[in-house]
């Protein structure tokens, strides 16, 4: 295992020994808790955080591990005295394990990992890749209807500036149908069948998974159109009994708070789920 820079990294391999990990840890948490004693796992976070951050320093508290945490790295590491991030990566990794990796700019994680001396893992850069999101998303979805195939997926939310998105996509086998709800011109157009904002509840009857996201206003540009979507329980309620509700958190307004007592939702299971998938992953990348 090395840096986990994009969900591209992953393969199917690899998911499958990562999931049967975070399965067993669910089931035989005390067997896990010293495998990881004497290492350590240093986040930097140059963008706010609360379930990648805290999930992954749970996941290596509860391996026996320990953590070295920078929540605020914009303001009180080097980089605010003109260091670079390949150099505080380099520094970093002299003291860790692991770093887990936040940050505004895509694709300057990629850049700088190649200075560390141990794995980085990418906790989200820009609107670029978040691949750890991507394999809990995935696991939830595994988890909730066992097979994979003949499944459709239904993207809403701000589909440009969304990472969690981009790297989910990349992780879905072929057998997934794929429908992005957009509302601007200047969608992405890479895979999948592209609909209006306004056809998603047409579609809601019909689809096994929707995958909400908020808008990105720290990283939407001027005149952008933003998604106006707003998922009501009613609507939630003309979607298949078995159909899942799915979103990476934090929310803003698109999801009713009422939707939250709705049995497809999933939103709050997939962030505990990030516990289990960042404790397979760990254990994958530094078991000894
Ligand atoms: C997402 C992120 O940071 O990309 N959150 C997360 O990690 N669970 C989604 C978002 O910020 O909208």
């Amino acid at each position: 295992m090395w840096h986990i820079l994009t969900a591209d990294y992953f393969t199917k391999q690899q998911i499958d020994k990562i999931f049967f990990h975070a399965n067993a840890i669910k089931e035989y948490p005390k067997w896990f808790n010293q495998k990881l004693t004497g290492k350590v796992l240093g986040s930097l976070f140059f963008e706010p955080s609360t379930r990648t951050r805290w999930s992954f320093e749970a996941a290596m508290l509860k391996l026996g591990g320990n953590c070295l945490t920078e929540s605020q790295a914009k303001e009180n590491s080097s980089i605010k005295k003109g260091e670079s991030l390949e150099d505080t990566l380099k520094t970093c990794s002299q003291y860790t394990d692991v770093l887990v990796v936040r940050h505004p700019k895509s694709d300057l994680i990629s850049q700088a990992a190649k200075y560390s001396n141990v794995p980085v893992i990418n906790g989200g850069d820009g609107c670029n890749e978040h691949p750890t999101q991507a394999l809990l998303d995935l696991y939830t979805i595994t988890q909730h209807f066992q097979t994979l195939n003949n499944l459709s997926i239904l993207f809403t939310g701000d589909l440009v500036y969304s990472r969690t998105i981009r790297s989910l996509v990349k992780l879905l086998p072929k057998g997934i149908r794929i429908i992005k709800a957009v509302c601007n011109e200047t969608h992405s157009q890479e895979d999948g069948l592209i609909i209006p904002e306004e056809e998603i509840v047409s579609y809601l009857p019909h689809i096994d998974i929707i995958y909400m996201t908020r808008n990105q206003s720290e990283r939407q540009s001027e005149g952008y159109k933003a998604s106006s979507f707003i998922l009501t329980n009613e609507m939630a309620n003309r979607m298949k009994n078995d159909a899942i509700i799915m979103h990476p958190l934090p929310r803003n307004n698109e999801i009713d708070k009422k939707v939250d007592e709705n049995h497809r939702a999933k939103y709050f299971l997939q962030a505990k789920n990030g516990l289990w998938v960042r404790m397979g992953l760990l254990y994958e990348m530094l078991r000894n």
